[in-house]
């Protein structure tokens, strides 16, 4: 037996009975929902779920077991064999705990090798089944961001004391996750054949985005979310910002990082989830809390402008999103961008940013080189395809960007 106990809004606690499976220990976190169908072992092992019980919509979960993320011969393989695997976006379950309505103990799928649950007790995650997820994403829902627990064995029958919940979002979650040096890697046929040499910082990276950059051919060199990069940024044709955890203010020093690279530093930067949240404050705006985030693989964006891209304005995208953070956005007032500054992106559902341009991209013959994010995954996984192009687009710009600085000292 188990119970998922909800911190309510003043001194109510709402519980949900449930069974327990997975490792067998209570986990606190903030309680969140997503409403993707498929890919469960690529949302667990997503390092932005750090802190957060995750309850899937979905109520069938498991049916496909798990894969051996190192088995390659998928279309999502590595071309090379490097540690983050061929699957899956990191190597550990991200999540604090997994919340399901019917947990499938049978699995079928050529590729499995083990079952949700065997899995989750293997990383040494709790999760509980047998919940209404129904009710509880409604609540969710209405009330905004909860904490909430999951309590196994003697504990379930207790309700905890309010100061145990625990908000992961006062933490620094990206240390937490991101590499501890630089670590590079290059493409199929080695360094030989890479296009251009990337900096990936890494607030929390989904293995996806390094595998869709290393398939475009250019070598990748994944940093620390507080590396000071300005100090080795010549040797880089480009910076790639990655998603990660929690708020983006918790992490200011690599704000202060980025908005030196893009005021002195003339090489395209493109940042994805966390990443475009950085950009976002790095130009001065402001990012705040929103009321249940937007996870799932079904979040229809609608683009504002092409930013010299294979973009088109006025057409919606279906993207995969896992965030709880977004940039502020205001005609005027406080909440008005500055200059220079366009959003690229909004939400069609709930009309929250979903993208950020410098907007001398915009204009064709720009001598600035561009800068843009945006909140969704465009790598993906599993997920629509729709914008996945954005990464050649980026690829692109570097490697012209690279040429021009190259002609021009050759020419000089
Ligand atoms: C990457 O390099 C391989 C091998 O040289 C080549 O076959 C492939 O077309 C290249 N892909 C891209 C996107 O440049």
């Amino acid at each position: 037996m188990a119970f998922l106990r909800l911190q309510l809004r003043v001194f109510f606690f709402c519980a949900f009975q449930g069974k327990s499976f997975g490792a067998q220990h209570n986990a606190y976190g903030e309680t969140v929902f997503t409403t993707s169908i498929t890919s469960y072992p690529d949302s667990l092992t997503d390092p932005s779920y750090q802190g957060q019980l995750l309850t899937f919509t979905t109520p069938l979960m498991g049916n496909y077991g798990i894969p051996d993320n190192r088995t390659p011969g998928s279309a999502r393989e590595h071309p090379m064999d490097v540690d983050i695997g061929c699957f899956l976006e990191s190597k550990n379950v991200q999540a604090a705990g997994v919340i399901v309505s019917e947990l499938c103990e049978r699995f079928s799928h050529f590729q499995a090798v083990e079952s949700l649950a065997s899995w989750c007790a293997r990383h040494n995650v709790p999760g509980i089944q047998g919940v209404d997820t129904r009710q509880l994403t409604t609540l969710l829902r209405n009330q905004g961001s909860t904490l909430g627990a999951i309590l196994v064995g003697e504990d379930a029958d207790h309700v905890p004391s309010p100061d145990a919940f625990i908000d992961p979002m006062e933490e620094n979650l990206v240390a937490k996750v991101s590499v501890k040096s630089p670590q590079t890697f290059q493409p199929k046929g080695g360094a030989a054949n890479a296009r251009a040499h990337i900096a990936l910082m890494d607030f929390g990276m989904k293995g996806n985005i390094l595998r869709s950059l290393l398939r475009n051919n250019v070598s990748v060199t994944v940093v620390p979310w507080n590396y000071d990069f300005n100090k080795a940024r010549d040797q880089f044709d480009g910076l790639f910002l990655s998603n990660g955890p929690g708020n983006p203010a918790s992490i200011m020093q690599s704000v202060d990082i980025v908005r030196r690279a893009i005021s002195e530093w003339d090489r395209p930067i493109f940042g994805i989830c966390m990443g475009h949240q950085i950009i976002g404050l790095a130009a001065g705006i402001r990012a705040y809390r929103m009321k249940f985030g937007n996870r799932g693989h079904n979040q229809p964006v609608l683009a504002l402008g092409s930013g010299n891209m294979r973009v088109k304005p006025g057409r919606v995208y279906i993207t995969s999103q896992n965030h709880g953070y977004a940039l502020a956005y205001n005609e005027e007032g406080e909440d008005a961008w500055p200059q220079g500054w366009a959003p690229w992106f909004i939400n069609a559902n709930d009309w929250s940013i979903e993208g950020i341009v410098r907007s001398g991209a915009l204009e064709s013959g720009s001598k600035q080189a561009p800068v843009w994010g945006v909140q969704f995954h465009p790598e993906h996984a599993g997920g629509p395809e729709d914008t996945n192009p954005l990464f050649d687009d980026y690829i692109e710009q570097v490697v012209q960007y690279k040429a021009l600085r190259e002609g021009k000292s050759a020419s000089a």
